[in-house]
Formats: C-alpha cells, structure tokens, sequence
C-alpha cells in the first residue's frame, strides 16, 4: 500500500505545480469567464464542456463528470496511484519527497521493499525451473494439455514450483535472504520445528498489481485428487496476506487489463479463466484472489472501468457469489451486467468447448443486474398459477425498491405486468407500499453477513429518504463556507459536521470546519486528495458548483432553512408514531412562521 506523505509536502508539491500549466499538455485550453475550458479528455465531446479553475486548482467536465484537482487529474491521464501522481509532480517541481519524513517508517518501507525483491527473485526462479526440460516436464505438459501457450506463460510469467523441500529457501538464502524473511514473504512455511518451502510441485501463477510489483503467488497442483494418502489437499494455494499482499485490494491480471482500451472490465472467479480469455484476445478481465469480491476491489475495477461484466461460474455457488457482487459494485457507486454462460463451468471451459468468438457474443448479451436477479427470482416460481405469480411479484418487487431511476423503475415494472397478466397499477401500488414501508422493515441480525447486508440496506434506505432538494442545499452550502469564514460562522452555529446527509459531505464538512477551526482557510484541492473513486465526482461537485460563485449571508440562512425543512419532512414521512408526528408537525409550523417573519 502506498506509504504516507506528510500534508505539508502535498500541499508543497500542489503549491509548485500550476493545474492550468499542466492541463494544457493535453487539452487546449481557453479562458472563459473566471475559468479556463476545452475539450474533455476524459470523454469524445465537439464542444468544450471541460473546465479549469487557476484559483481553486480543481478540473470539472460538465459532460461526464470528470473530477477533480490536480493529483487526480494525473492519476487519470497517467493511470498512476496516487502516492505515484505525487512522485511525478514533484518531479516535475524539483521536489524530493524525504525518506524519512515522519509518518513513515522506514522500517516498514526496507521490509515491503525486501518482500517485493524476494517475490521477483522467486518468480523468476519458479519460471527458470519450469522452462527447464527435466525439472519443470510435468509442468510444461500441464499447460500444453490446458492450451497455455509459451507466449502466454511469459506474458503472465507463470512458473513451476518443484517438489523438493527447500530449493526456493536455499536459493533465496544464496542471495542473502534469511530463513524468517522468507517465511514473512510467505514463500516458507514452518512445521514441526523445520521450514520448508511453501509451494510444492505446483504451478505458479504470480500476482502483480499495477505498478508491477510481484505481490504474491497461486499455485495449482497438477492433477484433480482432493486428497493424497488420506491428506486433504486444497487445488489452489495462495500467499498468505503479508505486508505487501492484501487480496482485499488487489485483483489477478489487473495490471494487464488496466492498459486494454475497453471501458469494461469481465470478473471472474479463476486464474485459468483469465489466463485463457487473454491468451484468446480480450485483455479487460481480471479475477479476485480466491476470496470473495470485497469494495475495495470494486473501487479499484471502477477506476479503469465505466461497467464491470460478472462472469462467475454456472453453478449455484457462482450465481450466488454473482448476486453478492452485484450489491458491492452498486455499493462503491459502479454498474454491473451479469454474463451467462451455457453448457460451460466457466470461461475457460466455454472458450475451449466453443472459441472466443461465442464468447464475445455472451459478453456482449451480458444481461443488467436487474434483469439477472429477476430471472433467478421467476425460476423459483411457475407464473403460470397465480399462486406462482403473487409469490414472484412480491419478491420481483423488493428488487425494484433498491433502483433509483424512475424510468428504470417504470421500465421493470412493466415488464413485470406483461410476464404476469397482472395489471401495472396493481403491481405499481405494490411497490409503493413497499417503498414506503421500507424504513423500519425488521431485518434479523444473525451472522455476520447477514448483519453486513441489513448495514447495506439500511445504507439504501436512508439514501432514498434523501431528497434531492437536501443534497442541493447541503451541497451549496459547503460550497459557500468553503470560500468565506463569515459564512462559516452562521452555519456552523446551526449544522454539526455530523448532520449532513452523505458520508462525503460529512467528511468534507469535517475538514472545513477543522481548517477554520486552526485558523486557516479550507483549501479545496487538498480537501480532494481525501477523496478516490466515484467519490471524487460528488467531492468536487461541492466546490465546482457554477451557483457557488454568488451566494452571501441570506443564501446560507435560506440554504440552512432548507436543509432543516427538508430533513424534518423526510422525517414526517416515515413516522408512524401519532404523538411524535404532532411534536414533528409544530415544529414544521414554527419553522415556517420563523421564515415569514424574516422574510417580512
Ligand atoms: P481450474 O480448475 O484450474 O480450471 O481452476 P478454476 O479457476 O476453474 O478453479 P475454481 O473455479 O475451482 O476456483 C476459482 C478460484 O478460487 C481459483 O482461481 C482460486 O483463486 C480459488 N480456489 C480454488 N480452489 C481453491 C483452494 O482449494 N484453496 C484456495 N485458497 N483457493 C482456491
Ligand atoms: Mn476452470
């Protein structure tokens, strides 16, 4: 993971490198008004929606989306992490970032680089190992009979591991690793009293991440026997987590399917299954490291990615990993479509039963998550009784409440009415009831899974009981205090960093209301360096927001007044309690005669 740099050299490098002078390597820029505007690079536009502001140092495409201040603009265009977009901005300033600057350790930095040295020593090792013709025969044969081309084995720098017990360790000691390092980088594994090699007579796929760093290994054994001599053997073993392998964050092929011009990236389950796909052509897909999908992932796919293709095996633990990866995509703010493959277990599989180009077509069939949940949902039923049909309206139902756009909504629903025969308003006042119940639906907490997906409902919900007017109005106003400490003041009497409705604009609340609070001005471009992924978008909406430019204190009063009126009818909405309802009503009628004396 990238290693701390202090925000005083952030804010040194920000300060020396001017957005306008470098934005204008790649796009032609104009001065407009207050800002400078071109031609988005981040999307195929005539005229320029791309604008470019010298005083808050922040870019804004007012076509797509794009985001963000000078360091994300690099990480963008250059594809580069974000301790890296620093590296290269100070670069270009001149800057040297200290080694030893205090929220690092070098300790720390000399064992990652060790780690990271010993992994490409031993990935070489294991390649040389199966490129010889004694020792690494069974191995190479291996690949043959699964298609792997040598071409392919040297692009993925696949390797073999030998059966013998210490070759690695011996090697690694030749150049001048000690035993427990070893261990640490989890090469070497100690069992009663002695350490051997971790990876025995296996096939060695090596795990980079995008900056090239061999981070850890898989490796498969040769053959489909669950056991040998009565001991339990797992067909894939990976690194364990080590200061440099987190498989939480990381994704196998990553750095290959980062560079294809595709603006999707497939998921897949296997090594093999994204080994074979690229060797076929298609060089956007990636595969988790044999866990489950976690957000981080997502985040990281979204960054290269616009949509992101599950492609999971078939069987019934596939489809159900799929549905969970559906949510966690939809929870780091990304869109997924759901690849069906038929008569194959996987992609690997389907591609040598039937050649890539069947494959293409199924990716480009792959249906939307929507869609997907809903077929699964109407296999469980036969909607030819109506027994069948009520039971899958009703579930058909809770999958539409989790949807925000209108037309989408109105779209399944349909749908949904023409399957059945049951007409759209019956179905539509269903899910009314449902949208309006959803609030306090009792969710039982038993494992933690379950205590995570109700968490991520919940999540949902509350989003959905935001209006857009109070997001508006949280945004202008943390736009307006951002600019001017007077107007700070009479917000920050009247709304805590807390009360905002979205973690983004808690945080960005945060950081304003600590900048003021040491005496110094918020300054945008480094509250943005807080911020990765979607994020950034609705970060920087807050400070590029075209209506920011005027605004004084009776904006902030009216804005304040809003968020306070705006939040008490969300409340009054999803109350039931008769007594709390009449206490939420006079305070709604004090809040509204307060309006109409100040506004007399
Ligand atoms: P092949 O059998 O070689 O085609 O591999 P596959 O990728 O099709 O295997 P499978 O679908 O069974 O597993 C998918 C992924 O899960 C693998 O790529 C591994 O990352 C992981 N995996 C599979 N088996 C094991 C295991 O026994 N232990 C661990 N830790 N991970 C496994
Ligand atoms: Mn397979």
């Amino acid at each position: 993971m990238p290693r701390r740099i202090s925000d005083e050299i952030i804010s040194n490098i920000c300060d020396e490198n001017d957005i306008i002078d470098y934005v204008s390597q790649y796009v032609t820029l104009k001065k407009t008004g207050r800002d400078y505007s071109g031609l988005c690079p981040f999307h195929s536009e005539k005229s320029p929606s791309f604008h470019v502001s010298r005083e808050k140092q922040l870019f804004h495409c007012f076509g797509c989306g794009a985001s963000g201040n000078l360091v994300q603009f690099v990480m963008r265009t250059e594809n580069l992490d974000f301790v890296d977009a620093l590296k290269l901005l100070a670069d270009r300033a001149g800057i040297v970032i200290p080694e030893d600057d205090e929220n690092f350790s070098s300790a720390d930095h000399e064992k990652k680089k060790r780690i990271l040295a010993m992994n490409k020593y031993a990935a070489r090792f294991f390649y040389d190992c199966l490129k010889d013709p004694k020792t690494g025969q069974n191995a190479q044969q291996y690949f043959k009979k699964r298609s792997i081309s040598w071409k392919t084995i040297t692009v993925y720098g696949l390797g073999y591991a030998s059966d013998r017990r210490d070759v690695l360790l011996k090697y690694l000691a030749s150049k001048g690793f000690k035993t427990d390092e070893v261990v640490e980088a989890g090469l070497a594994v100690s069992r009663d009293g002695r350490i051997y090699d971790k990876f025995r007579d296996r096939v060695m796929f090596p795990i980079i991440d995008v900056r090239g760093n061999v981070i850890g290994f898989g490796g498969r054994i040769m053959h489909n026997n669950k056991e040998i001599n009565g001991y339990k053997i797992p067909k894939y073993l990976n690194s364990p987590e080590t200061p440099v392998f987190d498989k939480g964050r990381n994704l196998f092929s990553l750095n290959l399917a980062k560079n294809s011009k595709s603006s999707d990236i497939i998921l897949c389950e296997g090594y093999m299954d994204v080994i074979s796909v690229y060797q076929a052509g298609i060089q956007n897909i990636v595969a988790t490291l044999g866990t489950a999908i976690t957000e981080n992932q997502a985040k990281l796919m979204l960054r290269y990615a616009g949509e992101i293709l599950i492609c999971y095996d078939s069987d019934e633990a596939g489809i159900k990993a799929a549905l969970r990866a559906i949510d966690i995509i939809a929870d780091a703010g990304g869109r997924s479509r759901v690849i069906r493959l038929n008569n194959a277990k996987d992609p690997d599989e389907y591609i040598n039963k039937n050649g890539i180009e069947k494959f293409r077509e199924a990716v480009k069939n792959a249906i939307p998550a929507t869609e997907f949940k809903i077929s699964l949902i109407k296999n469980k039923y036969d909607i030819t009784y109506t027994n069948g049909k009520i039971l899958f309206i009703d579930e058909a139902v809770d999958v539409f409440t989790h949807l925000k756009d209108a037309v989408e909504i109105d779209a399944y629903i349909t749908k949904t009415a023409e399957d059945t025969g049951i007409s759209r308003d019956a179905i539509f006042s269903k899910y009314r009831e449902k949208t309006s119940k959803s609030s306090y639906k009792k969710i039982p907490n038993k494992t933690e899974y379950q205590k995570k997906s109700a968490q991520r409902q919940r999540e949902t919900e509350k989003k959905e009981r935001v209006s857009a007017s109070l997001l508006e109005a949280e945004k202008r106003l943390l736009g307006l205090i951002s600019q001017s400490k007077k107007l700070y003041k009479i917000a920050v009497s009247q709304i805590g960093e807390a009360e905002f409705s979205t973690d983004v604009y808690r945080r960005i609340a945060k950081s304003i209301y600590d900048s003021y609070s040491n005496g110094m001005p918020p300054d945008p471009a480094m509250i943005l360096n807080a911020f990765s992924g979607s994020d950034i978008s609705e970060a920087s909406e807050v400070f590029y927001n075209l209506e920011i430019y005027s605004g004084d204190e009776a904006t902030v009063r009216e804005l304040l007044y809003t968020i306070k009126l705006e939040k008490l009818n969300i409340r009054i909405s999803t109350e039931t309690d008769a007594a709390i309802l009449a206490q939420l009503f006079t305070e709604r009628q004090r809040l509204l005669d307060e309006k109409n004396t100040w506004e007399e």
